[in-house]
């Protein structure tokens, strides 16, 4: 049995109900562009909703984090991982977590215990030291020299705001050399292998931290990694989860992956993010913008790769191994079957795509030569190179030589490392606050969508159906199906049937029942499949009813005005209204 069925065959055994891993793009949060951690779809449950599956939950969730995608070509980072997680809900707190995790490890995965060292919340002005957590530890055998007692690393939150708390982190010792004595958290021979949260805080954008209402843990263990330590492998690419991804990619070069490591590494992991981001329902597309653009990012790095590689890139060798990567997955995440063409399309369109503009670039490139003065290339002609043209700095070196001129490397690698430093700026704030989906403003905005929604079918006809929604502290996109440009006339009916509604002061009310039962009673919901058996739906007045995990307003006269700022094609047969709140 892998890993993940043990995780969850052992949590359902102490009483957790499995819940399906949410989509890697987030339905109700676009503070984020991906989910990055198991915790993230659950955040309005931690926040005290009651969850339609009770108190104790587990399962295995998709997780993206791109913020450290120039690190992928190492042995451990990934753009995309699994992420195992089970939850209390102001449940059981910090004794049975603390036992089942240590029982888990040494009983189930038999680790040793001489393996294993922890750390624990030592203490600040706000929050005590957690002794309950360090006796726990003491008390199962660990021996207080592998208990470290740190601060900043023991206090865990998804970005600024949100659910929080301290945590346990758990060690495992991944050398042959001896195990030392005393547990050092920065020594890297110690690999943290799972992480126990007790969120028992809020905090809020102003910093002020108060109690949630009730006490719940919330954990999180990496499947890459912690398969490639039972495997006894120290690189992640040579465990049972990427050895064939890798076998496959060394047959389609004719190269072996001793001598071509990070490209190999690069391949495997950017297709498999590749494929699990063309599969979600949300229906991302290679795009400039949001996910749209980590995915074009993601196919076009994994192709300058294969070029490295010399692998013929006119070849299927890009479905080959998205087909070994679909096959691997499609018994856990059933969409990886339902948009398997969908995925190879996607990959081969933007190969095509991509083509095209390196074919530009060597045009440009040519032109750029032309007119050197010198036999230098500078920075800044590198730089639109790999800016403009994808031309990575090596290929730029490449064809410069083959003309007798040399390339300012070093220039460009500054140029690359400020450009860098820009964008993770920028991505930073795009995945500030975890919890930036559930302030006041968002919750507004929230229930604006289900008005809108209800407000199109009037207006335009039943047939309208949500397509996705995104909102942000500024405004909210909707993208729904329509086969029409909306006359300015329906712009405006809609507008004021928005209005209106507000105006009614409609209150919002908020049930749980069977997902059939829901469906039965008209319940308007995007992907039937995706939901639980038992399901939230809320509806407002009697002019909208939706399965939704919420948040929402009390009632829509807090809402305010509701104003149409555009509306415009979004793809085939799907329109996008962008509208604002005052
Ligand atoms: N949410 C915690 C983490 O991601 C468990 O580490």
């Amino acid at each position: 049995m892998n890993l993940k069925d043990l995780y969850i065959d052992f949590f359902k055994s102490k009483g957790h109900k499995q819940i399906p891993s949410a989509p890697v793009v987030p339905e109700n949060d676009p503070s984020v562009l991906f989910n990055t951690a198991g915790m993230q779809p659950l955040i309005p449950y931690l926040m005290g909703q009651p969850h339609p599956y009770g108190t104790r939950l587990c399962d295995y969730q998709k997780c993206i984090r791109t913020n450290d995608l120039d690190s992928v070509g190492d042995t451990t980072h990934h753009t995309f991982f699994e992420m195992l997680g089970n939850w209390s809900l102001g449940d059981y707190f910090k004794d049975e977590s603390i036992d089942w995790s240590f029982e888990f490890l040494t009983n189930v995965l038999n680790i040793p215990k001489e393996r294993l060292a922890v750390t624990v919340f030592a203490g600040n002005d706000l929050i005590p030291f957690d002794s309950v957590s360090y006796n726990k530890w003491l008390s199962l055998g660990i021996n207080k020299d592998r208990i470290a007692k740190t601060i900043e690393d023991n206090f865990w939150i998804a970005g600024e705001t949100g659910p929080c708390g301290s945590d346990t982190e758990i060690f495992y010792f991944r050398s042959e050399d001896e195990i030392p004595k005393v547990f050092d958290p920065k020594d890297d021979r110690w690999v943290e292998i799972w992480n126990n949260v007790f969120m028992e805080f809020l905090k809020d954008d102003k910093g002020n931290i108060t109690e949630l209402p009730k006490k719940n843990v919330d954990t999180g263990m990496g499947v890459e990694r912690t398969t490639a330590i039972l495997e006894g492998v120290n690189d992640n690419y040579l465990s049972s989860i990427w050895n064939d991804v890798i076998n496959l990619i060394s047959e389609i070069s004719g190269m072996k992956y001793e001598d071509n490591k990070q490209s190999m590494r690069i391949i495997a992991d950017h297709l498999r993010t590749a494929v699990f981001i063309s599969a979600d329902n949300a229906g991302i597309k290679p795009s400039n913008t949001d996910q749209g653009y980590i995915l074009r990012r993601l196919i076009r790095r994994a192709i300058r790769h294969a070029f490295r590689l010399n692998i013929n890139i006119n070849s299927n060798w890009e479905e080959r191994i998205a087909r070994l990567i679909i096959n691997k997955y499609k018994g856990y995440y059933k969409e990886l079957e339902d948009n398997e063409q969908i995925v190879y399309d996607i990959l081969k369109n933007e190969k095509v795509k991509f083509n095209k503009t390196l074919e530009k670039g060597i045009k440009e490139f040519d032109k750029i030569v032309l007119k050197l003065k010198d036999n230098i290339l500078n920075k800044d002609l590198a730089f639109k190179l790999y800016d403009t043209y994808g031309f990575p700095i090596e290929l730029t070196q490449e064809l410069a030589s083959e003309k007798n001129i040399k390339v300012d490397v070093e220039g460009f690698k500054e140029k690359f490392k400020e450009h860098q430093e820009k964008s993770r700026t920028s991505s930073q704030g795009k995945f500030k606050g975890g919890l930036a989906g559930n302030g006041e403003i968002e919750t507004k905005y929230h229930t604006a969508t289900h008005l809108l929604n209800a407000a199109l079918k009037q207006v335009i006809g039943p047939d309208v159906h949500q397509k996705g929604s995104n909102i942000t502290v500024d405004r909210m996109r909707f993208d729904f199906s329509c086969d029409h440009k909306l006359t300015d006339e329906e712009k405006s009916k809609v507008e004021t049937l928005v209005n209106q509604w507000i105006n009614d002061a409609l209150d919002v009310k908020c049930v749980q029942m069977k997902k059939e039962d829901a469906i039965k009673s008209g319940a308007e919901c995007m992907f039937i499949e995706k939901y639980p058996d038992v399901v939230t739906v809320y509806s407002i007045g009697n002019i909208s009813k939706e399965l939704c995990g919420g948040p929402h307003v009390k009632n829509t006269k807090e809402i305010g005005i509701f104003k149409i700022k555009k509306e415009e094609a979004s793809s085939a047969g799907v329109r996008r209204i962008k509208a604002t709140i005052e």
